[in-house]
């Protein structure tokens, strides 16, 4: 086992740091010379895909996060209405899905006993289905009409990191194959958006290396009872996704929420005693987190910020500040999450909690 770990302590860590090859190998098998993307596992036509006129996604935890962030790209590149539920509560709610749905699972075990009865539903009620898995062999991966791999290679700590960020760029990849298909995004339009995710694994590089700023947030954090965690539209998953990760392995509570509901609840639990995570990249809504961060101060809660370089206003009024390299809005939930990976592994360190097998807790989920 310590073999497996090469140079790293845990496999969390290991995995995190796998991210930049993860994107590599998944860039090379979606982009062909050519500038299509392509899916060659995927046995389902392009008859049938272009038919499609509503996705609802299913999926659990951390899987349901990145439905979330599949939400968006569906809706932006595809043009195509979705909806995302829990698999625990799409099973009994009598989800409304005729002809024209789709449904996508998205399971990194491809066993999760929530999302497979799911998809059984689905299959019932005649509906395509599709599932992202990152194990091809699955349950759910066999039980759908076609799968999409996610190619993270074998995920061991219980903590998913590096195929949540594969179940993000999967789901952006297939957003711009249906986007062809429906004639919505030009190829040059599309060229330009490669030319982005090309950038991608540098920049995740270049965010593994300053890991020990984020050790130190750790450190200086480590007796805090409570954690909130905001970001707005890309970055709200993001919120959601850094908080569990944190209670997952460090046991401190944490909750995440859209920047726009702060005022609607979660600012009453403001005083110096909480640290905010505030997920703050330049996007479309940077402006809106800034305020978001100005109430935070006012209350004289402690400000950690995840801002683009180059930024010095998010900065000024921070306590401590880590910078993403700037990228699109629709692709800084890639990046943003990689900070939040690190800060849930390093409390769980600084707490001596043990990150690959946290406690109660189970990588796949067979059960109701
Ligand atoms: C468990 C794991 C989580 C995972 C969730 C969904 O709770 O601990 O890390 O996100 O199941 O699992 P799946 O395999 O369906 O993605």
């Amino acid at each position: 086992e310590d073999l497996e770990k090469g140079p790293y302590d845990h496999f969390m860590l290991k995995e995190i740091f796998e991210q930049p090859d993860v994107f590599r190998r998944i860039i090379e098998a979606r982009m062909d010379e050519k500038g299509k993307v392509r899916f060659p596992e995927m046995e389902m036509s392009n008859d049938v895909l272009g038919r499609v006129g509503r996705i609802l996604i299913t999926s659990a935890g951390t899987s349901w996060h990145a439905g979330l962030v599949g939400k968006l790209y569906f809706e932006k590149f595809a043009r195509i209405a979705t909806d995302v539920d829990l698999s625990s509560e799409f099973r009994y709610r009598n989800p409304i899905a005729e002809g024209d749905t789709m449904v996508i699972g998205i399971s990194q075990s491809g066993e999760t006993a929530d999302t497979l009865a799911g998809i059984l539903e689905a299959k019932s009620k005649f509906c395509r289905v599709l599932s992202f898995v990152n194990r091809v062999d699955s349950t759910i991966a066999r039980d759908s009409d076609a799968f999409i791999n996610l190619m993270a290679g074998p995920e061991i700590g219980v903590a998913s990191t590096k195929a949540y960020t594969a179940q993000l760029l999967n789901m952006l990849f297939f957003s711009l194959y249906m986007s062809g298909i429906r004639w919505i995004t030009q190829k040059e339009e599309r060229e330009a958006i490669f030319e982005e995710i090309r950038k991608l694994p540098v920049k995740i590089e270049s965010i593994l290396a300053r890991a020990e700023e984020i050790r130190h947030w750790a450190r200086e954090y480590i007796g805090a009872r409570d954690f909130i965690f905001l970001g707005r539209y890309y970055n709200h998953p993001t919120a959601l996704e850094g908080a569990l990760k944190l209670k997952e392995i460090s046991y401190i509570h944490a909750s995440g929420y859209a920047g726009g509901e702060f005022k609607h609840g979660p600012i009453a639990l403001i005083d110096e005693n909480i640290p905010v995570v505030c997920i703050a990249p330049k996007t479309e809504v940077y402006d809106k987190m800034v305020s978001n961060i100005q109430e935070v101060k006012a209350r004289k809660g402690k400000i950690l910020a995840i801002c683009t370089e180059g930024d010095t206003m998010v900065p000024d009024l921070a306590d401590h500040y880590f910078h993403i390299p700037a990228a699109p809005d629709f692709l800084t939930p890639l990046l943003t999450v990689i900070p939040l990976q690190l800060l849930a592994y390093y409390a769980a360190i600084e707490r001596g909690c043990e990150p690959d097998q946290p406690r109660n807790l189970a990588k796949s989920v067979t059960v109701e």
